[in-house]
């Protein structure tokens, strides 16, 4: 389902007081579930009276939310109040200076919207939705909270993006996936790439032979990927894109795991008999699967530094 960037319709609306406030709103967000009206007034260096109207229209526009039957007036970010101070933080870092209304990608859990730099280049901007249809994949992130007290969404799609950003800034210079270029909060900027998911080909879009060839180098890509010590763990044919001059980029890592984790090693197994089995079933290529899994396998120990078999 295509969402509509709703902070992008409040954004030409907001003045420096609002942003004040919406960042008033998310700070004091770490302490309560609803920020006392007069708490967001202190943090924005105003008065009650003005916070009250601001927020008001911040309201209307669906970036915060309002509670009265808990004894005060309280307030809460939306996902589109966060939207609203993500995007700020890119603009005025200088790192995107234009959005498109249009969305490019519709992931269960990101929004992916094109955007242009200062300079004028393409990037992608995507922000997580983390938790927005189910929890499912948020066990793969349960590692990474498990000792915080205070789980929220808001905390939870932050880290998200920066796992994602740090896959990205870790494997760019070696492995094909896209260029990062920012992160705030729960969003990423990386590098637009004109292509499309392999997922969305059609059976007749690809011969045998070329099926064949684009999954011995996704293949070989995520080979050299594991040797350097990653398991990308939601790997399918929804995250592999084909570019326009038939090369391949592996997209949407924030569930990545270092293979120094020993449960890595299943994740890497289920990814592999994925790939494998959409290719054949779609393609009709067969690849034996403990042919590819032996040379994963060796891939994986040698990266953890424990590969002591001589005899291969
Ligand atoms: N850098 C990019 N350039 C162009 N399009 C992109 C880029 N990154 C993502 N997309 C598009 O957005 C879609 C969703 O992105 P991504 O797979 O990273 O997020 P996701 O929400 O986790 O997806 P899903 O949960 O469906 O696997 C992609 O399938 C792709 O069509
Ligand atoms: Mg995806």
């Amino acid at each position: 389902m295509v969402s509509k960037l709703i902070a992008l319709e409040a954004y030409p609306h907001l003045k420096d007081l609002d942003f004040r406030i919406l960042r008033g709103v998310e700070l004091n967000m770490r302490h309560h579930q609803w920020v006392p009206l007069e708490d967001i007034a202190r943090f924005a260096r105003t008065d009650v009276e003005t916070a009250s109207h601001r927020l008001g229209k911040l309201d209307n526009w669906e970036l915060v939310r309002r509670r009265s039957d808990i004894g005060y007036i309280g307030y809460q970010l939306t996902i589109h109040g966060y939207d609203a101070l993500t995007i700020r933080a890119f603009s005025k870092k200088g790192i995107i200076e234009a959005i498109s209304t249009t969305q490019i990608g519709v992931g269960k859990e990101a929004d992916v919207y094109v955007a242009i730099t200062p300079q004028g280049e393409k990037v992608a901007l995507k922000f997580n939705r983390i938790g927005r249809t189910s929890f499912t994949r948020i066990k793969l992130y349960r590692r990474d909270f498990m000792d915080k007290r205070h789980i929220s969404w808001l905390y939870i799609s932050r880290l998200v993006a920066q796992k994602e950003y740090e896959a990205l800034q870790l494997l760019s210079p070696i492995a094909k996936v896209p260029r990062p270029i920012g992160w705030n909060r729960h969003a990423i900027v990386m590098e637009f790439i004109n292509g499309v998911e392999l997922a969305d080909l059609r059976e007749g879009d690809l011969s045998q032979n070329e099926a064949e060839e684009i999954l011995d180098s996704v293949l070989d890509e995520y080979l050299k990927i594991v040797k350097f010590g990653i398991v990308h763990s939601d790997m399918s044919e929804f995250n592999v894109v084909l570019t326009e001059d038939h090369d391949i980029l592996i997209i949407d890592w924030p569930q990545y795991l270092p293979t120094v984790y020993p449960e890595s090693l299943e994740y890497l197994k289920r990814d592999i008999s994925v790939l494998l089995n959409s290719f054949r079933k779609r393609w009709k290529v067969e690849k034996d699967f403990n042919d590819v899994w032996e040379r994963f396998y060796k891939a994986w120990k040698e990266s953890r530094g424990d590969y002591h078999d001589n005899q291969v």
